[in-house]
């Protein structure tokens, strides 16, 4: 059955139970994590959802930017605690529920992470499956899976370390300890900090931005960002180039290059 969103009055094509969809202006495509009584723990069921919106987004034309938000209190505490309480390491593998975050950096549109409050675990490991880091000036930061008697699981170990380093993973992943935005920012966790109550109108207009971009040129700039962590340098510089040349042929090139000889802004098709 399909319901209206009351919210954005647009018609939402899907019933989600833990997220809440939204689209913002035509072009953005924002989902907000919804389980404010679990500190919008990362159940199975909510990832499974928030991924499917993703695949959404991915596929609707007029969406050129993405934004993933928590709401204005908290982005996430993690993976759902009381959920793997119950998980024997078979279940957990058969369950498969930790693919979901590799599977949503696959998304080829940018993804903006809009933080408020704890950004913890899984959340901390959502927000860096994701593009744009944008965090209020509040906003908690932590790997807190050693104070439970496990491990990051669903990529910290891995982006975390990519995106600081050996030293501040280190810290971050064996003491479990929380740190600020200030800090955040400082290691190179976050893109942007803003007051508080800037968070979201900041991801949207950064979104808004990137909207106005050429969307084959975004997305294959996110390609290839993306990949500098995977590949070797050389690899990396090579993929980069020829992905330079394939961009040569677009439409949108003629149309970037041309509007700036006419002193004109440039009207992007995405062809
Ligand atoms: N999973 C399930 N439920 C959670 C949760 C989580 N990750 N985090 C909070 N909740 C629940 C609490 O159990 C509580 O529910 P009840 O009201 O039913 O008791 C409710 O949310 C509110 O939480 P608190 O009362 O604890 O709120 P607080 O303000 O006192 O503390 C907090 C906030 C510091 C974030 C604290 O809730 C906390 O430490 N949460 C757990 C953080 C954590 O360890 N995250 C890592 C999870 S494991 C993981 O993510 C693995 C991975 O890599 C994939």
């Amino acid at each position: 059955m399909r319901r209206i969103n009351m919210e954005s009055q647009i018609e939402e094509p899907k019933k989600y139970e833990n997220i809440l969809i939204e689209k913002y202006e035509s072009v953005v495509g924002i989902a907000k994590l919804n389980r404010p009584n679990s500190l919008n723990a990362l159940s199975a069921a909510l990832m499974k959802e928030l991924l499917d919106a993703l695949n959404r987004f991915e596929a609707d034309e007029n969406i050129r930017c993405i934004i993933v938000t928590g709401g204005e209190k908290i982005f996430s505490a993690g993976a759902d605690i009381k959920e793997m309480m119950k998980m024997s390491s078979i279940d957990a593998l058969k369950a498969g529920n930790l693919d979901y975050f590799d599977q949503i950096q696959k998304v080829s549109k940018p993804i903006i992470a809009a933080i408020s409050g704890y950004c913890l675990g899984g959340g901390l490991e959502l927000a860096m499956a994701c593009d744009i880091l944008i965090a209020g000036e509040n906003a908690r930061f932590g790997q807190p899976e050693i104070n439970i008697g496990v491990m990051p699981g669903a990529g910290g170990t891995q982006r975390l370390t990519r995106a600081v380093g050996k030293y501040k993973a280190m810290d971050l992943i064996l003491t479990g300890r929380q740190i600020s935005s200030k800090e955040a920012f400082e290691i190179g966790l976050l893109s942007r900090i803003v007051p508080d109550e800037s968070v979201m109108i900041e991801a949207k207009r950064v979104a808004l931005e990137i909207a106005a971009k050429s969307p084959l040129a975004s997305g294959v700039a996110k390609d290839c960002v993306t990949k500098a962590f995977e590949m070797t340098l050389k690899d990396g510089l090579e993929f980069e180039r020829k992905n330079f040349y394939l961009l040569l042929g677009s439409e949108d090139k003629e149309e970037g290059m041309k509007a700036f000889a006419e002193k004109r802004k440039a009207v992007f098709k995405g062809k």
